[in-house]
Formats: C-alpha cells, sequence, structure tokens
C-alpha cells in the first residue's frame, strides 16, 4: 500500500505523514503522481473543498482503495453519505478527518475570496446558530484539529487490509 496526498496548507499532509510512519508505508504528494505504480493499492488523502476531495480526480487510473477527506467541521458536511456521492467513492471506504485552517487574513486568491463571502453570508444567520457561529470563527481566527486520535478508525482499517494482503 502507499499514501498519496493533496494538501494545500499542510493539515492534509500532517495526517499522511502520521499513517506512513504509523503503517511503514510510502507517501508521495499527488503532484509527483508518476512515482506512484499503477498496481499499488493506494490510500488517498486530500483537503475538501465544497464537499470534494482535492486532486482525487487525478487518481484515475490508480487504484484507490479508500479515502480520507479532511475539513474543518466537527464531521463530513453535509454528511458522510453525500460526501461519497458527490466524489463517486461509493463503494469505498470514506474516513473524515478532521483538519484545520490558517487565519482569513493569512489565505490569498480565490480561497480569501471564497472564504470571506462565505463568512459574510453565515455572519447575518450564525447568532442564533451555534455549528454557523463555530465555523465562521474557526474561519476568520484558524484553527488546528489534527489529532492523532483522529486515526483511529484509517489505521483499524489499513492494518486489516494491509494483512488481508499479505495472506492472499
Ligand atoms: C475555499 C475553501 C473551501 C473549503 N470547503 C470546505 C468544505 O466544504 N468542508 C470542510 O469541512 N472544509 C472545507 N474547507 C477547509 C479545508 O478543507 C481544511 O481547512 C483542510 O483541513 C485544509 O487542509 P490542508 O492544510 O491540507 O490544505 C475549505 C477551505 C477552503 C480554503
Amino acid at each position: 500500500m502507499i499514501i498519496v496526498y493533496a494538501s494545500k496548507t499542510g493539515f492534509t499532509k500532517k495526517y499522511a505523514s502520521m499513517l506512513s510512519e504509523k503503517l511503514g508505508v510510502d507517501i508521495v504528494d499527488v503532484k509527483e503522481l508518476p512515482k506512484v505504480p499503477k498496481e499499488s493499492e493506494v490510500l488517498y488523502l486530500g483537503w475538501m473543498k465544497v464537499g470534494k476531495v482535492q486532486g482525487l480526480q487525478k487518481m484515475k487510473g490508480h487504484k484507490v482503495v479508500a479515502v480520507c477527506g479532511s475539513g474543518t467541521g466537527r464531521s463530513a458536511e453535509p454528511s458522510e453519505e453525500e460526501v461519497k456521492r458527490r466524489n463517486r467513492i461509493e463503494n469505498k471506504s470514506f474516513f473524515y478527518l478532521r483538519g484545520g485552517c490558517r487565519p482569513l487574513r493569512d489565505l490569498k486568491g480565490m480561497d480569501k475570496v471564497m472564504l470571506s463571502m462565505f463568512v459574510k453570508a453565515m455572519r447575518k444567520s450564525a447568532e442564533k446558530d451555534e455549528r454557523k457561529k463555530e465555523a465562521v470563527e474557526i474561519i476568520v481566527h484558524g484553527f488546528d484539529g489534527v489529532k492523532e486520535e483522529n486515526l483511529i478508525p484509517v489505521l483499524k482499517w489499513a492494518e486489516k487490509r494491509m494483512s488481508s494482503l499479505e495472506n492472499r
């Protein structure tokens, strides 16, 4: 098995590195995809943008067996089923990992524009809604939700998968 990841600001890369260390498998940035043999099983990790796992579409022709999406929500939004549907991975294992984000003032380009618009739209209704309030706070001030314990379900799945491959 090999880990391939897409990470814009480093939070997803942190999870990918932790997994690589714990499982003893190689890790490759999706930008260096030619390094990944087509026959290798891939555990893919990508940051999420409006429910889409970034970089996953580049993996066509590779054997992606499980996908992790990292986002800032407490859980996959709007739901795990919807995220699987949007990313066309209904037949694969999916794990949501809470990542993080840098403060809005540090962002640049389209990401900053998109998130500023999101904050502006949310602020109006956020006063009475705790979840929305939290989402706005996280975007404006930044947040790091990367924790080793969040990887427990992925590690369990990967260890099982790797031992079944060895016994084939
Ligand atoms: C434009 C934009 C859209 C985003 N959309 C989502 C989203 O739909 N759901 C979510 O949970 N996080 C969303 N995020 C947050 C990132 O996915 C999250 O911060 C991620 O952990 C960043 O990973 P990275 O540091 O590896 O790039 C968005 C971030 C940006 C900049």
